[in-house]
């Protein structure tokens, strides 16, 4: 119940794009939540940037689609915005998210990203997607779609962690030189939840330089960091489930850091992951 308020809550101050996926278990409370909205006429269909994720068991071919319809049905809605492939390893399909063999070791599962990324490209045709991405792709990866013979089209976004202390300087560029959107995600450094997070790189939003910044504009460390990547053309995706803070999150629209302040914050990149995705 907590992300059908949260949502409704964000929609209301302004929020239009919503980073989902079937992972998350509660595509059916985001698309409650879109519904009523636009039952109360507060906004269209196509004010909504929802993006839905290809979960790992899913990459074989045959299964990107119904996977895809299953989304939809969840969210009962006609088409998701973006459809991206959430990570670039394929694990067993089945019902078990995480597939594990008897020592507790994934069950990973060979597929070609290739033949994943043309059942992506059949969506977009069929209307179900109106883009298509990809996520946690590194440079390499990216190449593999981008050179695939009979290319039809491009991933138009690549989400990755990113924030002041993973500040991604070099996908960026080669990103922004092939016209691909970075969306970052942890944006605020995380919820610091050790079962997922590596906790031993310190709090981003304790961070002194942040802070200081953020006095002078009469905001707080989270608006700054979150500014910082706006302002360089990362799409930022916070996550919160706190009225007042899904709030201050969206005040980042009236004011703007100096040339100064955008190098001092990127000079705070430690090039450490708190999400290291070691499944
Ligand atoms: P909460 O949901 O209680 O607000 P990220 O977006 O980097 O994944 O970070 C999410 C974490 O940051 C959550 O634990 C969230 O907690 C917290 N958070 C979200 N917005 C703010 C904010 N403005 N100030 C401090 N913490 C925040």
């Amino acid at each position: 119940g907590s992300c059908l308020e949260s949502v409704k809550i964000a929609i209301d101050a302004g929020y239009r794009h919503i980073d989902g996926a079937f992972v998350y278990y509660n595509e059916h409370e985001v698309g409650q939540a879109i519904r009523e909205k636009i039952a109360e006429g507060k906004i269209k269909r196509e004010d909504i940037f929802y993006c839905g994720k290809l979960w790992n068991t899913c990459h074989p071919p045959e299964l990107v689609r119904p996977t895809l319809e299953k989304t939809l049905k969840i969210l009962q809605l006609d088409y998701v915005d973006l459809y991206i492939i959430e990570l670039p390893m394929a694990f067993k399909p089945g019902d078990a998210i995480y597939p594990r063999d008897e020592n507790g070791k994934m069950i990973y599962h060979e597929t070609d990203l290739c033949a994943t990324w043309e059942a992506m490209e059949a969506c977009k045709d069929a209307g179900l997607a109106k883009s298509i991405g990809v996520s946690n792709f590194n440079r390499r990866q990216l190449e593999m779609i981008l050179n695939k013979p009979g290319l039809k089209y491009k991933p138009v976004s690549n989400q990755v962690e990113c924030h002041p202390y993973f500040t991604q300087p070099k996908l960026l560029e080669f990103c922004r030189q092939h016209d691909i959107v970075i969306v970052g995600y942890s944006p605020l450094g995380t919820s610091r939840d050790e079962t997922w997070v590596n906790v031993s790189s310190p709090p981003l939003l304790k961070d002194p330089v942040l802070n200081a910044i953020g006095k002078k504009y009469n905001k707080t460390a989270a608006q700054i960091a979150l500014r910082f990547n706006v302002q360089r053309g990362v799409v930022v995706i916070p996550k919160s489930f706190n009225p007042q803070r899904i709030r201050e999150n969206f005040q980042i629209f009236d004011f703007s850091l100096t040339e100064k302040e955008m190098k001092e914050i990127e000079a705070l990149n430690k090039n450490v992951r708190y999400v290291e995705l070691l499944m």
